[in-house]
């Protein structure tokens, strides 16, 4: 910057001199300007100097100024002004919230808002926590780990994923993440160029869009089947273009609760095999699978790295050890990935670049310990049966989900925003579907207590009723 600006003032200075020499030759001013100039020219020069001095300073100070208002107004990036935009109605939502239970108390509100578990963790996970900070000595508890997780940690996930699902992982398949968000952000960092695309099925966990745009690229989504909310295969096929790096599936599925059978992942997997001889390029299957141990009715989740080599699975112990709050999860990257050895290096850079370093180190080792624990599926179970069998007396229309934690119910009216802001005048919070890629129709997160479902109920036929009434006119309107 200084020598940019002592340049200007020279230029300036030059340019001066130049007008008192009419030859142009400016090398004169070492030379000759001394004899050329008399004393009159000389003053008249000094003058000039100077003033162009101040003028060039002026100048420069405008500039800075202009460039510092210009910043004022785009102080943040454009992309991120996109993102508060798009979250304003949740955080609306959460704002109104807050109000509603100050003002009602918290026990006459009925939040089936965000999907925060309402099961306690395991008592095995504060346990091990304990003894873990009792024995183990300070300087190696809380320094860095590797970037990609404690080596031993790392191996106990992998053992337990092959007792599992009969596979051979070792700790170079396992990355651990802050979560199955940090997880996915990692793997499309690693894998993402700009203009490249995720390809997902609607409805979708909201935040994949900001995902894929953190790694510059963008995410599309296959239409969904209103009727089952079941992906549509022939419409991924038809999707698929050169630009499809990653596939990204979500089963147990956020907002819907479809759970996706053999058949399904087995087609998905022949479809993306096919995509790739057609287009020479590689496309990787990305599973996120926070919700795995989550399912009913016998459901079962296939393990999806076998049925397509290029599989990546994000995991997450949010939910099915009760700990969103402790930022803890993996990623299983499969020896057979195309440039597996690559895509390795390139996550353990991708944790550093993006500013995790490494997930919460105290975490990671209580996991290893507790992975084989579970939560308590029935109760989970029990408020499904309550909640699905009550809506669908009172009329409300939803499939019943098979696995995860919500309902995904067609709202009353075609807009599911102004549908959620009616709900709340009979205390109910619910989320609209717009976020998910599916407008009208709203989740109902019902990982919350029993009591919180039974106090509800009535709401909810209300709701119902309002909508039916003459007062408000054709409900398909
Ligand atoms: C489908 C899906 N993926 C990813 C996440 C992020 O999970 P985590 O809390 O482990 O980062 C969530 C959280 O609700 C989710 O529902």
């Amino acid at each position: 910057m200084f020598l940019k600006k002592a340049t200007k003032k020279w230029e300036a200075f030059v340019n001066v001199q130049k007008l008192l020499l009419p030859e142009g030759d400016f090398r004169l001013l070492f030379e000759k300007a001394p004899l050329l100039w008399s004393e009159e020219e000389k003053c008249k020069g000094l003058v000039l100097a100077v003033k162009s001095m101040l003028y060039g300073f002026l100048f420069h100070m405008k500039v800075t100024e202009a460039f510092y208002k210009k910043g004022e107004q785009n102080m943040i990036s454009h992309n991120m002004k996109k993102l508060i935009e798009k979250s304003a109605g949740i955080s609306a939502l959460f704002t109104e919230a807050k109000r509603m239970k100050q003002q009602y108390g918290p026990e006459n509100v009925y939040d089936f808002g965000i999907g925060n578990p309402n099961v306690k963790a395991p008592e095995s996970i504060n346990k091990t926590a304990i003894e873990i900070l009792q024995r183990e000595e300070s300087l190696l508890l809380h320094g860095y780990t590797d970037t990609v997780g404690y080596a031993e940690v790392r191996k106990k996930i992998a053992n337990h994923l092959n007792r599992r699902f009969d596979t051979d992982f070792a700790e170079d398949n396992i990355v651990m993440t802050v979560g199955a968000a940090g997880g996915l952000n990692v793997i499309f960092k690693v894998l993402l160029n700009p203009e490249e695309e995720v390809l997902t099925f609607a409805p979708f966990f909201s935040e994949y869009s900001a995902y894929a745009m953190n790694a510059g690229a963008v995410l599309n989504a296959v239409a969904p089947n209103l009727e089952t909310f079941l992906p549509d295969l022939t419409a991924l096929e038809e999707s698929i273009t050169e630009k499809t790096k990653i596939v990204l599936i979500n089963s147990p599925n956020n907002p819907t609760g479809v759970v996706y059978d053999e058949s399904i992942i087995a087609e998905i997997g022949c479809i993306l095999e096919e995509k790739q001889k057609e287009y020479g390029t590689s496309i990787y299957l990305v599973a996120d699978e926070p919700y795995r141990e989550l399912v009913y009715d016998g459901a079962e989740v296939p393990y999806v790295p076998h049925y397509y080599k290029n599989t990546i699975v994000a995991y997450s112990f949010s939910k099915s050890l009760s700990l969103p709050g402790d930022r803890i999860g993996y990623l299983v990257l499969p020896s057979e990935l195309e440039d597996f050895e690559q895509i390795r290096q390139g996550a353990e850079v991708a944790t550093r670049v993006l500013g995790f370093v490494n997930a919460p180190a105290l975490q990671q080792r209580v996991v290893a310990e507790c992975c084989d624990e579970l939560t308590d599926v029935a109760f989970y179970d029990a408020n499904r049966e309550l909640l699905y069998t009550a809506l669908q007396s009172y009329g409300y229309e939803c499939i019943k989900p098979q696995g995860a934690f919500y309902l995904f119910v067609k709202a009353l009216e075609a807009d599911d925003n102004a549908f959620c802001q009616k709900a709340k005048e009979y205390r109910l919070l619910l989320t609209p579907a717009t976020g998910f890629g599916c407008p009208g129709y709203v989740r109902i997160a019902y990982c919350v207590s029993r009591q919180t479902i039974e106090k509800a109920l009535p709401a909810f036929e209300a709701l119902k009723k309002y909508y039916e009434a003459d007062t408000y006119g054709s409900v398909d309107a």
